[in-house]
Parts: structure tokens; C-alpha cells; sequence
């Protein structure tokens, strides 16, 4: 039995990182605009690696939450993978295991160059600076996939979900496209679950069983369904 758990920012809010939405679209105070495009680097990489750069000092400061340790340990019964758009890392933190990142992880930075996802560069302490450079030379950008950029792990990630017989959603507003056309390839789970306090604000979820509930509320009970089955 494989159980594939999808993640957004709501599964790290009881963490004390912000979700996206809920400020209004700004993202900390920012427009997105101004840090999260291919454009917003372009004009001014300095404001982008700063505003990573208090993101990952945030992150590192931040602990798992109760949520993120139940799913991890699911893995010492059941086949667990979990597919996160969160760029922080606390999945891992908490000791999942196979966890893949599908808008890039904090904690790496790779080259703004050519060969961008070629090699991610893990980064020794939280402040990146212009003088990061890569193997070819370029300046190091933080390894986030802006809006507007292509996702490099989106078909990997589909083909996990294609086989899961238990899927389980959790804290995304299934707003940020390509990753929220993912649950589409969940046509072969026999059981599928969404975790969010306001899932009646979710659309093409019709399919679900819903826990209009937080994180580490819904959690807890999508894992007792899960041992029932
Ligand atoms: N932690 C992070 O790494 C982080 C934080 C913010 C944004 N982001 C990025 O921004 C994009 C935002 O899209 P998104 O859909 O993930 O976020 P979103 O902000 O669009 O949606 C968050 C969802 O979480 C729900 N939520 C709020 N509190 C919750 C809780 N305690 N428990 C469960 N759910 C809760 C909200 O109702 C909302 O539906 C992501 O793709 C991600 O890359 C990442």
C-alpha cells in the first residue's frame, strides 16, 4: 500500500511560517512581483537573495510540528511518500524520508547561469551573498522555482501519485499552477483525503473526503482512517 501525502504552506503554519494567501497575496510584505518572478531577479537580484535569505533564517529557526512528525512516522508501517511545494525543509526535519520538493528547497541555492538545475549547492549557514558563485562562475540564486518557471520535478511527481492507492492533501489552496493540476493523476487511489480549515473555499475536490480542520488536527485523523482500511 502506497500512501503519497501533498503538501502546501498551510501544512507548516502551525509552525509559525505564513501561508501565501492569507496576507492578501503579499507574500511577507512583498510583492511577489518584486521577489518571486524570473524578471524580479533580473532587476534586482539583491532584493530577491535578501528576501530568501530572512526566509531561510526564519525556517532554520522553525520547528516541525506534530503533523509533519505523524506523517514521518507512517513510514515505519506503511510505503510513504510525501510530494511538498514548500520550499522549507521540515518535512525532513521531522524524518520523512522520501520527500520530494517540487518549487525547490531553501536550504540549496544553484547557478542563475545556463545549467540552472544542474547541481543544487547546499548552503553551509542561511545568508547567501552576490560573491556565491557556482563551478561555472555565476552568481549563486536561491533554489526556489518562481512563478512563471517551468517545475523540473512535475513529472516525477505525477508518476508517484499515478500510484498511490491512499492520497492525502494538505494545506494548499490548489491556486499555484502547474503543481495543483497534479491531484488529476490521482485517478487510481481507492481513498483520497484533504486537510484544510477552509476546504469550502477548494475547488475540484468533489471526489475527497474532506477534514475542514487544521494541519495537525486533520492529520492525525486522515493517519486513524488510514489504519482502518
Ligand atoms: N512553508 C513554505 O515553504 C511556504 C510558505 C508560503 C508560501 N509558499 C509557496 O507559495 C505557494 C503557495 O501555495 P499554497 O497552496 O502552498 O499556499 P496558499 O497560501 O495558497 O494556501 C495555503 C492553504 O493552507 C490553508 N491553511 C491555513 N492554515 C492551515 C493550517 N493550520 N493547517 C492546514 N491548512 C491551513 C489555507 O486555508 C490555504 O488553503 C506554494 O507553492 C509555495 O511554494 C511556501
Amino acid at each position: 500500500m502506497k500512501v503519497v501525502f501533498f503538501s502546501g504552506a498551510g501544512m507548516s503554519a502551525e509552525s509559525g511560517i505564513g501561508t501565501f494567501r492569507d496576507k492578501g497575496g503579499l507574500w511577507e510584505n512583498h510583492r511577489i512581483e518584486d521577489v518571486a518572478t524570473p524578471e524580479a531577479w533580473k532587476r534586482n537580484p539583491d532584493l530577491v537573495t535578501e528576501f530568501y535569505n530572512l526566509r531561510r533564517k526564519k525556517i532554520i529557526e522553525t520547528e516541525p510540528n506534530k503533523a509533519h512528525f505523524a506523517i514521518a512516522q507512517l513510514e515505519n508501517i506503511i510505503d510513504v511518500h510525501v510530494i511538498t511545494q514548500n520550499i522549507d525543509d521540515l518535512h525532513e526535519r521531522a524524518g520523512s524520508k522520501k520527500v520530494l520538493h517540487l518549487h525547490g528547497n531553501i536550504k540549496y541555492a544553484k547557478s542563475s547561469g545556463p545549467n540552472q538545475d544542474k547541481k543544487y549547492y547546499l548552503l553551509k549557514n542561511w545568508n547567501l551573498t552576490k560573491h556565491d558563485l557556482c563551478d561555472e562562475g555565476y552568481r549563486l540564486r536561491p533554489h526556489v522555482v518562481s512563478f512563471g518557471e517551468s517545475v523540473p520535478a512535475f513529472d516525477e511527481a505525477a508518476e508517484i501519485i499515478k500510484n498511490a492507492d491512499i492520497f492525502i492533501v494538505i494545506g494548499t489552496s490548489l491556486q499555484v499552477y502547474p503543481a495543483a493540476g497534479l491531484i488529476q493523476y490521482a485517478n487510481n487511489a481507492k481513498t483520497k483525503i484533504l486537510v484544510d480549515p477552509n476546504a469550502n473555499s477548494i475547488n475540484g475536490i468533489d471526489d475527497f473526503k474532506v477534514y475542514s480542520n487544521t494541519a495537525t488536527e486533520g492529520v492525525l485523523l486522515a493517519i486513524n482512517e488510514i489504519k482502518k482500511i
